[in-house]
């Protein structure tokens, strides 16, 4: 008989989780106004709100934290993440910061001002607000069949090379700092970009000076699948691989918490000494002196041993077929979820699921709250609630996609949870045409409503 595939740790340590009724949840999500962030974690079975910082730490990472170094300057902590960074995505200047956004807010001080325009691959929300903020532009160049959920492409994540160039030949090159390139891309379903796609992007950006930044947060994640599908890859190492794409990066940010394996921190990796000099005195004003700007020399640590564990075989080929397990579940009962199964997430189509209910009752904020009172499982709205509001004329923006992101936080749940979340959706979908209205907004902030947005049953 072929053994099956079986995961490559075992469990040292658990943490219980609170069962809860039906009747339960109907309560906590009304008394939370439908909003999933509003719900305490101790109302929720499993936590599929996001796959950043909720990851578990190795016996390695704890056994470094009590190694940490927490002097303030030069902590032998620094040196070793600084070190195992320079080996590992081969970049001479590093700068802690304590997340990935933090990362986006010194090094964009440095490189955006008023008026540029930034090209990239669906830039993830906080990279286009750190853009927008500073009344620059992001244009998304990614290729058309990522916005297709249905359509087989391996490197959904990849950059359209044409839209690209007609970026660089629109503008002068002093308005466009750099071209952000998400490895793997969140936005568009944690699809990932091809190596060839990154040498066509740093080839053409080289012809017209454009630096290259790598929006790194799950880097290890794109490595993985370059191997699986992109030939040239098969035999080689994940490090090797990972060498390979920083070969056509001039710069990154980092989210630590994601391909990190720790709960918090991020950094900036550089080549330039003069891009990093400036770095250093933004970093210095928001987040702390330069070798350890917002974290505890612990903390880096065990970031240090994170970047070399999400960066081995082993341990991603557990982390991938686990959301492919979830995915095939789920296409198995009819879902109708985003295909290719991406890197760290399952994407649901509320469209497909709910046409009945009309769209500016919001449909994936409805099949989130339908999902959390089924069996209670919390993931994210992906939709209009997220869209906002169009900034001049207020009116609700719809787009395209309506989704229900089902994050999966790294080595904390079993099989056993995936066939559990599978079940619940299977029975919100087979009850679908019974779901017939949605939500109406009572209250939202003026941007970024979805974190507080107040809400009652249509
Ligand atoms: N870039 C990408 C691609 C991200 O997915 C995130 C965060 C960030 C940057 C910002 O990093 O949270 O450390 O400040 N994504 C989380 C998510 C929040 O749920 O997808 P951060």
């Amino acid at each position: 008989m072929e053994l099956p595939f079986s995961e490559s740790y075992k469990i040292k340590m658990i943490e219980q989780l609170k069962r809860s009724t039906r009747e339960q949840r109907e309560e906590w999500i009304k008394e939370a106004q439908y909003n999933l962030f509003k719900l305490s974690s101790d109302k929720v079975f499993i936590d599929l709100l996001t796959d950043s910082g909720t990851g578990a730490m190795s016996d390695r990472q704890w056994a470094a934290i009590m190694t940490g170094d927490e002097s303030y300057a030069g902590a032998r902590s620094f040196f070793e993440l600084k070190s195992t960074v320079q080996k590992i995505m081969g970049f001479e200047y590093m700068l802690p910061t304590h997340q990935g956004r933090a990362a986006e807010n010194v090094l964009f001080s440095v490189l955006i001002k008023e008026g540029d325009i930034v090209p990239g691959n669906s830039h993830f929300d906080t990279t286009k607000g750190h853009i927008e903020f500073r009344k620059a532009k992001a244009v998304d160049c990614t290729i058309d069949e990522a916005f297709d959920t249905t359509l087989d492409h391996p490197f959904k994540g990849n950059i359209d090379i044409e839209k690209l160039e007609k970026v660089y030949k629109e503008y002068p090159r002093e308005k466009i700092p750099c071209c952000v390139v998400t490895v793997t891309c969140n936005s568009s379903g944690g699809q990932p970009v091809s190596i060839a796609n990154l040498r066509e992007v740093s080839q053409l950006s080289k012809k017209y000076g454009v630096p290259v930044l790598f929006d790194s947060a799950r880097f290890s994640e794109n490595a993985y699948f370059l191997k699986m599908r992109e030939p040239e890859f098969k035999n080689w190492t994940i490090k090797e691989i990972v060498r390979e794409m920083y070969k056509y990066a001039d710069m990154a940010t980092m989210s630590s918490k994601k391909d990190g394996l720790v709960n918090i921190g991020g950094f900036i990796g550089l080549h330039s000494e003069e891009i990093y000099r400036q770095a250093c005195t933004f970093n210095i004003m928001f987040e702390g002196y330069i070798t350890y700007g917002g974290m505890s020399g612990r903390d880096m640590a065990a970031l240090a041993v994170g970047l070399d564990e999400s960066t081995e075989f082993e341990y991603l080929e557990t982390r991938i077929k686990q959301i492919e397990y979830l995915g095939n579940k789920l296409i198995e009962y009819g879902v109708p979820i985003q295909y290719p199964i991406g890197g760290h997430a399952i994407f649901v189509d509320a469209n497909k699921i709910l046409p009945n209910v009309p769209k500016e009752q919001f449909r994936a904020q409805t099949l989130g709250v339908e999902l959390y009172i089924e069996g209670g499982i919390r993931g994210v709205e992906i939709g209009a609630i997220l869209a906002d509001r169009d900034p001049v004329t207020r009116e609700n923006r719809f787009p395209k996609l309506e989704l229900l992101r089902l994050a999966i936080p790294r080595r904390v749940y079993t099989n056993n949870h995936m066939d559990y979340i599978a079940a619940a959706l299977k029975n919100v979908f087979d009850r679908r045409h019974q779901i017939k209205s949605g939500l109406e907004i009572t209250w939202e902030a003026p941007i970024m409503r979805h974190f507080t947005v107040e809400m009652k049953k249509a």
